[in-house]
């Protein structure tokens, strides 16, 4: 007798529908759970020992007793052996027992019988129900010794001792049994008093504790309980479609990514299977059960779709030992996209975000770019250096390098995955463009990527995307190899100029890192070295090299790198700098200096006086020339500039070892517009002269904007308000009232007064091609940089990244169609590119006011 519930033997014939671990399957269909459970079957491979038990002890006092109900009948033509109706087993349950006060307890003590297949409905049917429909104990099913005849004194004596227990143990699983027999039956099916009890359930239950009581109520309906029998049982595959999500009732569960094995085991009362399902993505993990029998709770991708994706958490978090490793949140609906809501990177450690990337964000090309892919690509050298987002993709397409036995499915997967590494690739150099091949870690992987898609069949179709990106590497190559050893020199005031450049079309002559640049290294006495060096030099090896040629002798440690500007202000450099001298202010100069004499450093003469430029008389240049002219060299200026130069000069070039000089010079530009406007207003004696001036400069303000070059547009405008100006009272008098007016709007337009917002509401209604006044654009970086952390605990604050790359993606955007501006009839088109490529300007206020009284001293009253 003990055989029967100690060792087990006979299995419930738990059915097919979940695979294995080690079981292989077929390609295309990997098997699911069981889409609709029957509450008839057991929910366990073999009954557990302890309701083994219970079902004997029961058993024997049913037969023993003479007038029981478990009698032979027939049913259809057909014996069937000691079974009994459901009714009348209750009926002897709820006598046998005052612990049992109900006909819904004892129906609930039986059920929790046939989940572990001690009892079972003779047609395998029926759950247990208080109705005439037959049971009958799995023991005389099975027919053998067991079950013949009426029991022996010792097992009656050895029943009775047990069945206090038995029924104790069964009065406390029977409301479980019941629940779980209601939640795997179909909805339909459901009743409302059942649907109560399934809610009050729910209320317990912490992955929904975020939900309405009307969801709950929902959920009532379409929950579907999973028993899965065995440890090892895969539930699904990372790579698989996402058709449901899952509760972890009872059990745990391994969540498995390939390369990298069991990264998190989840226990009662977790949830999995959301990612795929909220992002329409395949599966980011394979879940493995870790114990035998696993209850789980089941929702399915349509109610899911339903009823949750708009109400789901506005968080989700992701862990890997135990850390989060990737927090998500929902963000509404853009327009365009396809899916009601998604959910979006907030943080994450860099490995595990890229991950997400490949997994979910790739392949999905329906409006264009994903944001988060942009946003990585845009910002992910702040977090994760290109040479290991190189190493990364490179494991990623090596991801089958180590498997040697591959199922077609395993192939399948790989292969997939190969394919999103390509996209990522192509994705890679579309937003970033040449900053991508100007690393040779990227150009290696990318020859080596190429080599491996032309030898891989399976990869046919990626080989013209992997051309594609081949052709633009090959051109950038040669247009580098054209302008190699380009050289620039920075006059002792002005623009740098490129002395020498391969280049055919001289305009949008980019700076590059290894192009050398010419310049002057002052000392305290006012001598200086002409230094010769690469873009990318330290300000540590241009301190020792001048310290050498102006023999200072001292050592490194004694000096520093200074610029002074023309008002005598002082900013050292740090020793690992770079691009230095297009970092000088206008009429800025460089100084090396003993450390402990920097008080001692001042500005040169020459600093005060005007910069190098061409001397014109600016009456006879057609204003509408000037704007145009000045629009198409600041648009060459401007398309030069690279996004991450924005990055490098926010977090500081020195972190990244890279050059800004093309945005250096931008924004040199932009000062030397805005003092031009004043340096040739104070340095006009004659008043008519300064009127015609000042209406001129109104004028070109007003063409600047036209052309949309508010860079411009804000340099001369900011000119004319310069203090030194707006002093000049006689001049303003003299203006026509309809040119103040305009002025006044174009000041109203510059009102930095609520971020700036007249002026971002009007360039917000722009179309491209466009230069947008580039401060502000810095000044916005400076703020999502100074007001974000950009680590939190540990992860990666990813919405400061995509704060910087909103900024980043408006630079994209003005230039996004080429500048065709309509040429004005051509005059003296030689002489006004000359004369706007460097104007004569000072920048040091304190000359500019004292000059400004000196040609409208102020009024005595
Ligand atoms: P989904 O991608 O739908 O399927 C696999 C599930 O595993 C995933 O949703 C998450 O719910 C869950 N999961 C838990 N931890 C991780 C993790 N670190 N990475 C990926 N998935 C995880």
């Amino acid at each position: 007798m003990n055989d029967i519930f100690t060792n087990c033997k006979f299995k419930n014939g738990f059915g097919p529908g979940v695979q294995t671990a080690a079981a292989a399957t077929s390609p295309t269909k990997r098997p699911l759970s069981p889409d609709h459970p029957n509450p008839a079957l057991p929910i366990t491979e073999t009954p557990s020992p302890a309701m083994s038990r219970m079902g004997w002890a029961l058993r024997t006092l049913l037969v023993a007793d003479n007038s029981s109900c478990l009698k032979d009948r027939k049913v259809s033509g057909k014996l069937i052996r000691k079974c009994a109706p459901g009714t009348e087993l209750v009926d002897w349950l709820v006598n046998l027992s005052p612990i049992v006060h109900t006909r819904a307890q004892a129906a609930g003590m039986w059920q929790a019988l046939v989940e572990e297949g001690v009892l079972a409905h003779v047609n395998k049917e029926q759950p247990f129900k208080d109705k005439c429909f037959l049971y009958r104990f799995r023991l005389d099913e099975e027919g053998g010794a067991a079950a013949a005849g009426v029991p022996q004194s010792d097992d009656l004596g050895a029943a009775n001792e047990h069945i206090r227990e038995a029924l104790s143990a069964l009065f406390q699983r029977g409301p479980d049994a019941t629940l779980r027999m209601i939640l795997r039956k179909p909805s339909h099916e459901r009743t409302s008093e059942e649907l109560e009890l399934v809610f009050e359930e729910l209320v317990h239950i912490a992955a929904l504790s975020h939900l309405s009581t009307s969801i709950k109520r929902e959920l009532s309906s379409i929950f579907v309980f999973e028993a899965h029998a065995q440890a090892g049982t895969i539930l699904f595959n990372q790579g698989d479609e996402g058709r449901s999500w899952y509760i972890l009732l009872k059990g745990s569960v391994d969540v498995v990514i390939h390369g990298k094995g069991t990264v998190a085991t989840l226990k009662t009362g977790d949830d999995f299977g959301k990612l795929a399902l909220i992002n329409d993505a395949p599966r980011a993990a394979t879940i493995v059960l870790k114990e035998n029998n696993c209850h789980l709770l089941r929702v399915d991708k349509e109610h899911f779709n339903r009823i949750l994706r708009d109400v789901e958490a506005n968080t989700l978090r992701l862990q890997e030992h135990g850390k989060d490793v990737l927090v998500l949140e929902r963000v509404a609906k853009q327009r365009g996209q396809h899916s009601a809501f998604k959910y979006t990177v907030m943080s994450g450690t860099p490995a595990k975000m890229l991950e997400h990337l490949l997994e979910t964000r790739l392949g999905q090309s329906v409006g264009g770019m994903d944001p988060f892919l942009d946003d990585f690509l845009l910002t992910h050298i702040v977090f994760m250096p290109v040479v290991q987002l190189v190493d990364e993709l490179a494991n990623y397409f090596h991801c089958d390098a180590h498997e040697e036995a591959q199922t077609p499915e395993d192939r399948e997967y790989i292969i997939n995955f190969k394919k999103r590494v390509i996209q990522f690739m192509q994705k890679w150099v579309m937003a970033v463009r040449h900053a991508a091949f100007e690393e040779p870690s990227v150009c290696d992987f990318i020859e080596d990527l190429a080599a491996e898609v032309e030898a891989d069949p399976d990869l046919n179709e990626e080989t013209s995307i992997v051309h594609n990106v081949l052709t633009q590497m090959a051109r950038y190559q040669e247009d580098r190899n054209q302008n190699a050893g380009q050289k620039w020199k920075l006059p002792p005031n002005g623009q740098p100029i490129c002395l020498f450049s391969g280049n055919a079309t001289p305009s949008k002559t980019v700076i590059r890192p290894d192009d050398d640049i010419i310049f002057r290294v002052y000392c305290a006495d006012h001598t200086y070295c002409t230094l010769r060096f690469p873009m990318h030099t330290t300000a540590e090896l241009i301190k020792a090299c001048a310290a050498d040629k102006l023999q200072l002798n001292r050592g490194p440690e004694d000096l520093v790198l200074v610029e002074v500007k023309s008002n005598g202000e002082r900013s050292v450099f740090k020793d690992n700098d770079v691009s230095i001298p297009t970092g000088l202010s206008l009429n800025g100069r460089l100084f090396v200096s003993v450390k402990d004499h920097l008080d001692a450093l001042t500005q040169l003469q020459e600093q005060e006086c005007p910069t190098e430029g061409v001397d014109i008389d600016l009456e006879i240049l057609s204003t509408k020339e000037l704007a145009y002219h000045i629009t198409l060299f600041e648009w060459d200026l401007f398309w030069a500039v690279h996004e991450y130069e924005l990055l490098y000069h926010t977090f500081g070039r020195h972190h990244f070892g890279k050059i800004t000089a093309n945005l250096d010079v931008f924004l040199r530009r932009f000062n030397e517009v805005q003092y031009w406007i004043v340096t040739e207003l104070v340095s006009t004696p004659s008043l008519s002269k300064r009127v015609g001036l000042v209406r001129k400069f109104i004028k070109l303000a007003a063409y600047c904007k036209e052309y949309q070059n508010l860079n411009a547009f804000f340099a001369v405008v900011m000119g004319l308000s310069n203090m030194a100006v707006t002093r000049l009272q006689q001049t303003w008098e003299k203006i026509p009232s309809k040119f103040k007016k305009i002025f006044q709007e174009f000041e109203a337009l510059i009102d930095p007064s609520r971020n700036h917002r007249a002026y971002r509401v009007f360039v917000g209604k722009l179309q491209p091609p466009l230069i947008p006044f580039m401060p502000l654009l810095l000044k916005d970086m400076t703020f999502a940089h100074e007001g974000n952390k950009t680590s939190l605990d540990g992860l990666v604050n990813f919405e400061k990244m995509h704060m910087m790359a909103q900024t980043m993606r408006t630079i994209r955007f003005c230039r996004s169609r080429s500048l065709g501006l309509e040429p004005p009839s051509p005059k003296s088109e030689g002489e006004v590119r000359s004369y706007i490529s460097s104007f004569r300007v000072i920048d040091n206020q304190r000359v500019l006011t004292a000059m400004s009284q000196k040609v409208e001293p102020t009024r005595k009253l």
